[in-house]
């Protein structure tokens, strides 16, 4: 029967592509008059709206509903994971980046993992976890409630919530990976026995009495209470057990870092996105640059669908990861040539050398220097989108890496597997390149394709939008804003579009189903190496509209948005 029913989903694939398999499409879209949270999980933004409704603004909701994604989607993101946030402030106009990435450990060094890099989900993969001093600095800088009141819901998801389609997903894909270490990596995470975990389906209801405790604890003595003590040395026994070399000191030292959000105008719009260590605001304002030489040109075609448009999209993109993969480091260790790359000439000349026809030469793209010294999976993340009554809006990113991190869980906290995310001799998991910038060294950052992103206009946020789906995040998040911005698309159509998705190395266009053949065989003349692929990152949106805000998960994911 369930294999009838799986026939039947794929052959009633809607006209946008993909199949929707984890979520009622209908509930990924909602219209709110006031303040709207998207986010991965339909429990979790209504811990936002809880937030809202109980005095609180966007950074509060956004804490909320990051802390509650980390209880019900286990598998993406979570207190023992890091991220990027957003922030617009209404009142005075302020911005600010907050970074809170994992750090490596002090003990970490280039040598370690030898050429082949640092294996993922290994206990050298565990980088210092930021995502609790993240969200609390958030609180203390602009929150309206205090760290304990948005911690409640998630503490009482903890104890009991029902298993949602896409979870379900992940733990099959789990035990399918791993058969003999995935039913007792569910087990520990749910507090179950190994049976239990094996025939966990979805609308089942679970709890996760270890985090439960973790959580009480937090909310009673605060999040310094995860940093020293108990739960520090817990997480540092697990990950030195499995052979890393997370140690008590790295716990205790580890800080968010503010950082100037990347600024850039396109269209008239002022486009907010994160500076490096993440590469994503960099490639995104590349990009922008590259196609703001043409915006009539598109316009006028009318379609973001098209091939000529395509085709410039994946030149552009090809520029922006070849960027990357030279230049892009930890700026308190490598230096990045930030200028050079925001530069708007050097968008022109960049737009000048693409040929509307064909593809350039591999090296032709982006700025030629040292050559980088160097089959991907889809789940470790979680992007929230929030604006509230006042026009706040936050964006942001949050991530343990791939599913279920680095497959080590204590006291309920699942730890990231984020070193990944430095370069060595081989690609990295998502077939990744990088140079000596992204090498790995005690205390610095992984660079990172998270692409927190805020558009401003004349009625202040105008688009609030971000992804998960390692590079695929950059393509998708520039992929809804152009089509907002440049196509009038609203929120549902512009996240329900066929995507794109080009990162210079390796060579292949990849694009989702619902890319007309014809179109796919246009590009292929140009020179393009178009290869289907089911999705292109999964986004959280919101839009505003005439009335009110519209609000979008992606039908990709099992994401449901709140608002009122
Ligand atoms: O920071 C990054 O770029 C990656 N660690 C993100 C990983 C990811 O998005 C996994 N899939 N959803």
């Amino acid at each position: 029967m369930r294999a009838i029913l799986a026939l039947l989903c794929v052959a009633l694939v809607p006209s946008s592509g993909f199949a929707e398999t984890t979520t009622n499409a209908s509930r990924a879209f909602l219209h709110a008059r006031h303040a709207a949270v998207a986010s991965d999980s339909q429990v979790a933004s209504a811990a936002g709206v809880e937030m809202l409704k109980s005095g609180g603004n966007a950074i509060d909701a956004a804490c909320a509903t990051t802390l509650a994604l980390g209880v019900t989607n286990p598998f993406a993101s979570g207190l023992g994971g890091g991220g990027f946030a957003l922030v617009y402030w209404a009142k005075t106009g302020k911005t600010v980046a907050l970074d809170f990435r994992e750090t490596a450990p002090a003990a970490l060094t280039a040598r370690q993992g030898g050429d082949k890099g640092i294996r993922p989900q290994s206990g050298l993969s565990v980088g210092v976890p930021g995502e609790v001093r993240g969200l609390s600095e958030l609180l203390r800088r602009f929150g309206a409630l205090p760290f304990s009141r948005c911690v409640e819901p998630a503490l009482r998801l903890s104890r009991g919530f029902a298993v949602s389609p896409w979870l379900a997903q992940q733990i099959r894909d789990e035990i399918a990976r791993n058969p003999t270490t995935g039913p007792d990596l569910v087990a520990k995470i749910f507090s179950i026995g190994r049976q239990a975990a094996s025939r966990l389906r979805a609308g089942d209801r679970v709890a996760r009495p270890a985090l439960t405790a973790t959580l009480e604890r937090l909310r009673r003595a605060g999040p310094e209470a995860f940093y020293r003590g108990d739960i520090a040395a817990a997480m540092v026994d697990a990950v030195s057990a499995a052979g890393g070399v997370l140690a008590l000191d790295d716990m205790a030292r580890y800080a968010p870092v503010e950082r100037e959000p990347l600024t850039t105008n396109f269209l008239g719009h002022r486009v907010l996105s994160m500076p490096p260590p993440s590469a994503g605001g960099t490639i995104m304002v590349e990009v922008l640059g590259i196609l703001a030489n043409r915006p009539e040109e598109w316009r006028r075609k009318g379609s973001p669908t098209s091939p000529a448009y395509l085709h410039e999209l994946a030149e552009a993109l090809k520029h922006g990861f070849a960027d990357r993969a030279r230049f892009l480091g930890d700026p308190a260790f490598a230096r990045v040539p930030l200028a050079h790359l925001l530069d708007a000439s050097y968008h022109r000349e960049l737009a000048q050398r693409n040929q509307p026809d064909r593809v350039l030469a591999h090296d032709a793209y982006g700025t030629p220097a040292r050559r980088p010294t160097a089959a991907p999976r889809d789940g470790g993340t979680a992007h929230v989108s929030v604006v509230d009554e006042a026009g706040n809006a936050v964006a942001l990113t949050t991530t343990i890496n791939l599913e279920f991190g680095a497959r080590i869980a204590a006291d309920g906290i699942v730890l990231n597997d984020q070193m990944d995310d430095f370069t060595s001799e081989r690609p990295d998991v998502f077939a990744l390149a990088g140079s000596d910038a992204n090498r790995p060294a005690p205390g610095k950052r992984p660079v990172s394709s998270m692409s927190p992103t805020i558009v401003l206009g004349d009625r202040g946020v105008e688009v609030v939008a971000g992804a998960a789906g390692g590079p695929r995040i950059v393509s998708a998040t520039l992929q809804i804003l152009l089509d907002v911005l440049v196509f009038g698309l609203d929120a549902r159509q512009a996240m329900t579009a066929p995507r794109i998705h080009h990162q210079w190395e390796p060579d292949i266009l990849y694009y989702e189903p619902g890319i007309s053949i014809e179109t796919v065989r246009a590009l292929e003349n140009k020179g393009q190496r178009p290869q289907s692929r089911p999705d292109i990152g999964k986004a959280n949106l919101i839009v505003r509209s005439r009335s009110g805000l519209d609000a979008a998960a992606d039908p990709r994911s099992g994401g449901e948005p709140a608002g009122y």
